[in-house]
């Protein structure tokens, strides 16, 4: 790719919330580009406004298929960075077609996704969002809010990468049996006390569940309904990865008949329709969330688990950096980052 002048560069960023504009216009202090914010998704309705830019930065709800890779490709775009660690959005075989560079965040801040893992968990079991509610309305009551203690339990972890390492070791904090499943195992987490297993063992051996592997063709419904027959009755089951993972319909109907016992999830099949909206005045059409969110035992939040102070920080910078190397024709400072 030929050498451009970095700091002449625009950028068009997609999914852009009023957030992304404050860390992006901070940092770009440094750099120089220049930067244009849309809020919309890029997708096949929005990539006709990808004009004069050669780089677009998206997120993950947005939809970048082989036929918006031609169009970007024809309107001169060279880069896509993604700024996010997942590229299950990306059809990244149409970019290496078309010569267009992708790259990503790949480790922002793998504690900000692990502890709100761990929110989730502390607040499904010792229900703090109940008794905040009820104590404002002085029922002083502790009905209903009974939970037990994580100490002790069995802690399953699916994918032990950078966030499933730090939820790994936040667990064995709180003096958790701590067994997982990879394809690779970690010899660091072996050596903390990490026990790694084949995935029907941690299934049926775990109390608390929680996924931190990608979404790609092999990990799609990973979560269905055999799999979830094979889990402890009454098990938690967290998902702070992408949405896919689970069958949602499997998981509803696990629900009713108990054999999960609490649901926490910061993902969904469907989000790209929801999250990151206020959708507070509208009617929702999805009836798979309205009914999960009917569950007392269930725990949804939207795609928030990144969302710290540190780790957009982080994604901003190596965002830029990730462009500006790439510009440059350097290699990215982690190998990882680069995706195609
Ligand atoms: P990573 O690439 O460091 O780790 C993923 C791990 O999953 C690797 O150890 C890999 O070997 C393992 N894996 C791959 N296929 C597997 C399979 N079939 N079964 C079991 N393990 C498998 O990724 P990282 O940074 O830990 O992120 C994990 C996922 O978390 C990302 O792919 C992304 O989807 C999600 N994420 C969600 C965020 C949120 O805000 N909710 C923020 C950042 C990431």
């Amino acid at each position: 790719m030929s050498t451009i002048n970095a700091a002449a560069t625009t950028i068009l960023f997609f999914s852009a919330k009023p957030y992304d504009q404050s860390f992006f216009n901070e940092h770009n202090a440094d750099f120089g580009y220049k930067l244009v914010l849309y809020e919309t998704h890029l997708g096949a309705h929005s990539v006709h406004m990808v004009r004069d830019a050669a780089v677009v930065c998206v997120f993950v709800n947005d939809k970048v298929s082989a036929d918006v890779v031609e169009q970007l490709a024809a309107n001169g775009v060279k880069i896509i960075a993604l700024r996010c660690a997942g590229f299950n959005n990306i059809d990244i075989a149409a970019c290496k077609t078309h010569g267009i560079k992708v790259c990503r965040v790949p480790a922002y801040s793998p504690e900000a996704v692990a502890e709100h893992a761990l929110a989730l968990i502390m607040t499904l079991n010792r229900k703090t969002h109940k008794a905040y509610n009820r104590v404002r309305e002085q029922n002083f009551s502790l009905n209903g809010l009974l939970g037990f203690n994580v100490h002790g339990k069995t802690i399953g972890v699916i994918g032990t990468g950078n966030i499933g390492h730090a939820f790994c070791k936040m667990m064995l904090g709180l003096c958790c049996k701590v067994i997982a499943f990879d394809l690779i195992a970690n010899k660091d987490l072996v050596a903390l006390g990490v026990d790694y297993q084949p995935l029907l063992t941690v299934l049926a051996q775990a109390e608390i569940l929680s996924l931190h592997c990608p979404l790609n063709e092999q990990t799609h419904h990973l979560i269905n309904e055999t799999t979830i027959a094979a889990m402890k009755k009454g098990v938690m089951l967290i998902n702070t990865s992408r949405g896919g993972l689970i069958d949602t319909k499997a998981a509803i109907k696990a629900l009713k008949t108990k054999q999960i016992g609490y649901l926490g999830i910061d993902v969904y099949e469907q989000e790209d329709k929801l999250f990151f909206k206020d959708l507070s005045n509208d009617i929702i059409i999805d009836d798979t969330i309205q009914r999960l969110m009917s569950f007392p035992n269930v725990l949804v939040t939207a795609h928030q688990a990144f969302f710290t102070e540190e780790a957009m920080a982080q994604i901003t910078l190596t965002t830029f950096q990730n462009i500006q190397h790439l510009l440059l024709g350097q290699p990215l400072a982690n190998k990882a980052a680069s995706i195609a």
